[in-house]
């Protein structure tokens, strides 16, 4: 089984060192940064817009991984893209055009997610399997970081594992919400290649350290 790759998430980060801190983690070894843009509709939060994703975009080389929780994204995905996304993800429950909205991000020149909420049936994943680069196990509500995990994440990733490899497909399975060095070995065994983790990382003294143990944890 090949390493776990973990996503920091600058939803906990200190926005006034934002380019310091995605450096650190950058340097520790993070290939991917993840943003989570909320616009207070679609989520009960308000966070970042296009022009964040741009600041992060400048400071780092990493994958560039953009979380939209807002409503009607397939009119906003570019604005992403535009700002230097290289994966734009969608929620399933924000548009009755999930479609259109995955036709979006791909149009405008990155790979494309799409993220279902803890109670979601996974059967829009597996619908739109062949369309995606990654499917998003949420494991908390979205719209906050800090939250407790949800243990039915598991056994959801564990059935997408399986209906990827009906498919034939190698989309990228992402668990986002309540990793730490607790949550994340469960994840990785149940199907996770890609954990997000905001808190766990951001909030802690060493993010460079922080991610170290968790990349242990994941493999332990
Ligand atoms: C939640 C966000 C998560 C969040 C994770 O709505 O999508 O990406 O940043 O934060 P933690 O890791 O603290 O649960
Ligand atoms: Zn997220």
């Amino acid at each position: 089984m090949s390493g776990i790759r973990i996503a920091p998430s600058v939803l906990a980060a200190d926005l006034g060192r934002l380019a310091e801190q995605v450096a650190a983690v950058e340097a520790a070894g993070a290939e991917w940064i993840h943003v989570d843009v909320m616009d207070g509709h679609f989520v009960p939060n308000l966070s970042f817009g296009p022009s964040v994703v741009a600041a992060v975009r400048r400071s780092t080389s990493c994958f560039v991984d953009v979380h939209l929780m807002i409503d009607a994204p397939e009119r906003w995905a570019s604005a992403y893209v535009d700002a230097g996304a290289d994966l734009v993800s969608v929620h399933a429950e924000a548009t009755p055009h999930v479609h259109r909205a995955l036709a979006a991000v791909r149009e405008a020149g990155a790979q494309v997610g799409l993220a279902v909420n803890p109670l979601t049936p996974l059967t829009v994943l597996e619908d739109a399997f062949d369309e995606l680069d990654l499917a998003v196990v949420m494991a908390v509500d979205p719209g906050f970081g800090g939250q407790h995990f949800l243990s039915r994440a598991l056994a959801r990733l564990e059935r997408l594992r399986e209906l990827r490899s009906v498919r034939g497909v190698d989309t990228l399975l992402q668990v986002d919400g309540g990793i730490s060095v607790k949550t994340i070995g469960d994840a990785r065994r149940s199907g996770a290649d890609v954990a997000v983790a905001g808190s766990a990382v951001f909030g802690a003294s060493d993010a460079a350290a922080a991610l170290e143990e968790l990349r242990s944890a994941a493999a332990a």
